[in-house]
């Protein structure tokens, strides 16, 4: 028996997953999973006016809450995402989403757009903003799997 067919073929970009250090837990300890959330929900605003809408489900803020877990987890904060979901494997879990490069800017320039006056509305630490840029960036780049 023959392997399923793919509705399009999913391409594997040699774009190796992050090898920084992850963002600072210092972040958790100035947002706490409150601020975390808010800043999540307002990025999920912003892609839901973006042109990556698309690829997301209808209910929007539902999604913002499941991927609002993995950001405190990742901030530093309590494992919420593993406890409820299981293993991140992030990359693995977005191959159902076509992500090329166009889709990844997008994405990205909605983070740009939240972080901008995240110290004045979250409480976001000003110091760590830059790493944790580069966070969203290399973790980005490593989702993106179409051409
Ligand atoms: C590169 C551009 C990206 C695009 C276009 C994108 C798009 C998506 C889409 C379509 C979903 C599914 C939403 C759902 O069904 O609820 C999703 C889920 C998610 N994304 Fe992304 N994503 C991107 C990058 C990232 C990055 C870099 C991170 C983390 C740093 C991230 C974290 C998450 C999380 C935590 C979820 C929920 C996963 C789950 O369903 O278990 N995404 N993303």
């Amino acid at each position: 028996m023959s392997a399923p067919q793919r509705s399009r073929p999913i391409h594997v970009p040699r774009t190796p997953p992050p090898a920084g250090a992850p963002p600072s837990p210092e972040i958790f300890a100035a947002l706490g999973e409150d601020g975390i959330r808010r800043m999540v929900e307002d990025h999920y605003v912003l892609l839901e006016g973006s042109s990556v809408r698309a690829l997301f489900p209808d209910d929007m803020a539902a999604a913002a809450r499941k991927s609002a877990t993995f950001f405190v987890q990742v901030l530093g904060g309590p494992p919420l995402y593993s406890q409820a979901y299981g293993p991140p494997r992030m990359r693995q879990r977005h191959l159902p989403f076509e992500i090329d490069a166009a889709a990844r800017d997008a994405w990205l320039a909605c983070w740009d757009e939240v972080l901008a006056d995240a110290p004045a509305r979250y409480g976001f630490p000003a110091g760590h903003l830059p790493a944790y840029r580069d966070f969203l960036d290399s973790f980005s780049a490593w989702m993106v799997n179409a051409e």
